[in-house]
């Protein structure tokens, strides 16, 4: 999502005349989009500011604007704290910055109602064939760790109908590959406190967008496992553009860590989605996110997470150390606080177990010719091509083929991260006959 809204900001300061400066030291605006997901994230940030403020320092007429969740959780502090910062906004009001720009305002200003979608935004794409589509913004979730529903406020659904006909535009301006963003993405078109106006439910809006010519591949994320149902399984047995690519987060094997974490699912609940999913896509790749050292966790619960992790054999998983974030649920659990060396060796083990798993998972495309969306070199070779297949496994492989194709490619080899293999000229020709 974060990404998603670097692209729209680009687009909005291109809108306006903007272009991109060779480097901090000639731009006349220094623009942070920012994230506060994890503590990480904020440090690495404050340094970063620190810079520009010293640049400042150097070249007055510098703007310095700071956008974002980071911007909204420390909204209240912000220009008390960094009087170097200009302009300051929460995800719900970029177009803001625009404003800010064009008006003659001395003071520095700072723009944080939950008002609207980034989506609406012009974009300026990372990728030409590929697209973001923000489906909803905010989270109606309450899990105890996470900082999100504060710093994107309550979900809100965009209508079906402006969504259809944004992926149509995009479509038309090249893009063969549409990732749908929320937060709880099946909880698309179902706004608490606000009449939705959506439309469509989730599997409903997925069918629609599969009925639009040129639209090849369409991805999603994130879901939740409570919400995971039928439709959204359907929709993946049937959509013949709908990736064999689940990301279905799991945050803790533990079912008593889960009910801290406030999830709304157990285990058990989790095993059925996942093989729910996997009777009817038996092949479907299988990615999630998982947290570590949460307040209270136990090697009893660790052990859990890790009989999950071996049980469902996932294609992939981010994994995370806990990380306290201000004014959450969890924070104040600090009695219950994993110290950081057990989370350490906790994590490590689970990384070990995750890539085992993911490596075993990937033996199963060797020898299989797979549809291979070209992105562009390699990045370890260049003499060769990187791409993507279906189920969001990178390809590096041999054979000449332009960013944004879709290619048969032969898979040789298989590791936990990817693929490799050589573009299968033989399927490409029936491809290309048939
Ligand atoms: N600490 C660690 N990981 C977190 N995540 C969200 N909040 C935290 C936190 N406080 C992880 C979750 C989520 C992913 C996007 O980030 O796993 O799914
Ligand atoms: Fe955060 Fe939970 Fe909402 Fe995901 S579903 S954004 S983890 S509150």
């Amino acid at each position: 999502m974060n990404e998603h809204d670097s692209e729209r900001m680009k687009g909005m300061l291109e809108s306006l005349g903007y272009g991109e400066a060779d480097g901090p030291d000639a731009a006349d605006l220094l623009l942070f989009n920012t994230c506060s997901i994890r503590e990480k994230a904020d440090t690495k940030f404050v340094t970063h500011l620190r810079q520009a403020a010293a640049r400042k320092r150097q070249r007055p007429g510098v703007v310095i604007g700071v956008g974002g969740c980071w911007a909204q959780s420390v909204k209240d502090q912000v220009f008390a704290d960094f009087p170097f910062v200009d302009v300051a906004f929460g995800p719900g009001q970029v177009h803001k910055l625009a404003e800010f720009l064009t008006s003659d305002a001395i003071t520095a200003q700072g723009y944080f109602e939950f008002e609207g979608f980034t989506g609406h935004l012009p974009a300026k794409r990372e990728r030409a064939f590929s697209g973001w589509m923000q489906i909803s913004v905010g989270c109606d979730m309450v899990c105890s760790y996470c900082i999100v529903p504060s710093t994107r406020g309550r979900q809100v659904s965009r209508p079906a109908d402006e969504l259809l006909a944004e992926a149509e535009g995009l479509v038309s301006d090249g893009v063969r590959e549409i990732t749908l963003l929320g937060q709880n993405v099946n909880a698309y078109g179902r706004d608490q406190g606000s009449r939705a106006a959506a439309g469509m439910t989730f599997a409903e809006l997925l069918g629609a967008l599969d009925g639009i010519e040129g639209l090849d591949r369409i991805r999603y994320t994130s879901p939740h496992p409570q919400d995971f149902k039928d439709d959204v399984v359907r929709a993946h047995a049937e959509l013949p553009s709908l990736c064999p690519h689940l990301h279905l987060p799991l945050q803790s094997g533990s079912s008593t860590v889960l009910k801290a974490m406030r999830r709304t699912y157990n285990r058990e609940r989790f095993m059925d989605r996942v093989a729910l999913i996997r009777e009817h896509c038996p092949d479907i790749a299988i990615t999630t996110d998982i947290i570590v050292g949460f307040p209270g966790e136990t090697d009893a619960d660790f052990a859990e997470t890790m009989e999950v992790c071996d049980e469902v054999g996932f294609d992939g998983a981010f994994t995370f150390v806990y990380s306290p974030r201000r004014e959450t649920e969890a924070a104040a659990m600090a009695d219950r606080f994993v110290d950081r060396e057990t989370s350490g060796e906790r994590i490590a083990q689970l990384v070990e177990l995750v890539q085992r798993r993911a490596a075993e998972r990937a033996q199963r495309f060797v020898g299989r010719t797979l549809d291979v969306m070209v992105e562009g070199p390699s990045r370890t070779d260049p003499s060769r091509l990187r791409g993507r297949t279906g189920h969001n496994k990178a390809v590096n492989f041999d054979g000449l083929a332009s960013p944004g194709e879709i290619v048969p490619v032969q898979i040789t080899a298989a590791s936990s991260h990817s693929l490799s293999g050589e573009l299968s000229l033989l399927d490409r020709a029936g491809a290309a006959a048939g």
